[in-house]
């Protein structure tokens, strides 16, 4: 179908997705979900893709949930429908996801960008969770993922102050991998994918499966688990290709088997 809310491209065996409101300064509203889960999905599905890069505009990766749409949700409608938790389908996508935000990452925002893998940051980008300006909390994940990301002291104090973060900041505190200038930020992006894409893709899927891990378990069960995916990568034509190729000085060719 065609999109109205987001662009999609596919550049290489990188999918490209950016989110296209920009009169609304890409607030998250449920058209916008439909077609951003889709459009994530069938790259998640399509064999030509290793990894994804999912970005806004220069002024807003995504000013947040749509505050007009949630004006007049009641709290029956809300608990009946279970509002927000369709953007788990995110979490589940499978190949690597990176967000790259360049100015406001606030509310929804900031939690799409923690939804994602990493999150590369242009030097213009600003996050914080302001919902409590709006009398309301985060609830796309932010005081959770934000928590395991900076740590409860930050955390508090974006949540309970709304204060933004600058992208220094973010990057001292954990939140983003790197910052790059504005100009560099969709370059950056697509050349982390691109590398990414490069590799054995049940491998990086089961690095991101492994990875993800510890954020669910103690970390002797993750430790089991990592070593048993380890041992496992061992079934993979891959691994011998890798690994042969590096013993005879040339560069690997992965089949993804
Ligand atoms: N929802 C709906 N519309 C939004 C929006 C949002 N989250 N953020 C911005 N917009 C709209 C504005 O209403 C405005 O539309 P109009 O031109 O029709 O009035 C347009 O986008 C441009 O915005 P501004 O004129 O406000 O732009 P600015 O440069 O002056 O300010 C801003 C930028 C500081 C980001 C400001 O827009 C702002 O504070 N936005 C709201 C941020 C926010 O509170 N986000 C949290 C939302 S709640 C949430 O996300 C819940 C959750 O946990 C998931």
């Amino acid at each position: 179908m065609p999109y109205e809310n987001i662009i999609v491209e596919t550049r290489e065996k990188v999918g490209f997705i950016q989110l296209n409101r920009p009169q609304a300064l890409n607030a998250l509203n449920s058209a916008l979900l439909a077609e951003l889960t889709e459009a994530l999905e069938a790259f998640d599905k399509d064999d030509n893709i290793g990894a994804i890069v999912l970005t806004g505009s220069e002024k807003a990766f995504a000013a947040g949930a749509d505050i007009k749409e949630m004006l007049s949700l009641h709290f029956a409608d809300a608990y009946l429908g279970d509002y927000f938790s369709e953007w788990e389908r995110v979490t589940r996508i499978r190949k690597p996801l990176i967000a790259a935000v360049a100015g406001y990452a606030l509310g929804g925002g900031c939690e799409l960008a923690m939804m994602c893998d990493f999150i590369i940051a242009a030097d213009t980008a600003k996050f914080g969770q302001p919902e409590i300006t709006l009398g309301v909390m985060p609830g796309m994940g932010g005081s959770q993922r934000l928590t395991r990301f900076v740590g409860k002291s930050k955390s508090m104090d974006m949540c309970l102050t709304g204060r933004m973060m600058d992208a220094a900041e973010a990057e001292r505190s954990g939140l983003v991998s790197r910052v790059v200038p504005a100009g560099d930020l969709i370059g950056e992006a697509m050349r982390a994918a691109g590398k990414i894409a490069s590799f054995s893709l049940p491998v990086v899927m089961m690095t991101k499966e492994t990875v993800n891990r510890a954020y669910e378990t103690t970390l002797a069960e993750g430790l089991r688990f990592e070593r048993r995916v380890f041992h496992s990568m061992f079934a993979l034509d891959d691994q011998h290709e890798g690994m042969s190729a590096f013993a005879e000085k040339r560069a690997p060719n992965f089949k993804n088997r």
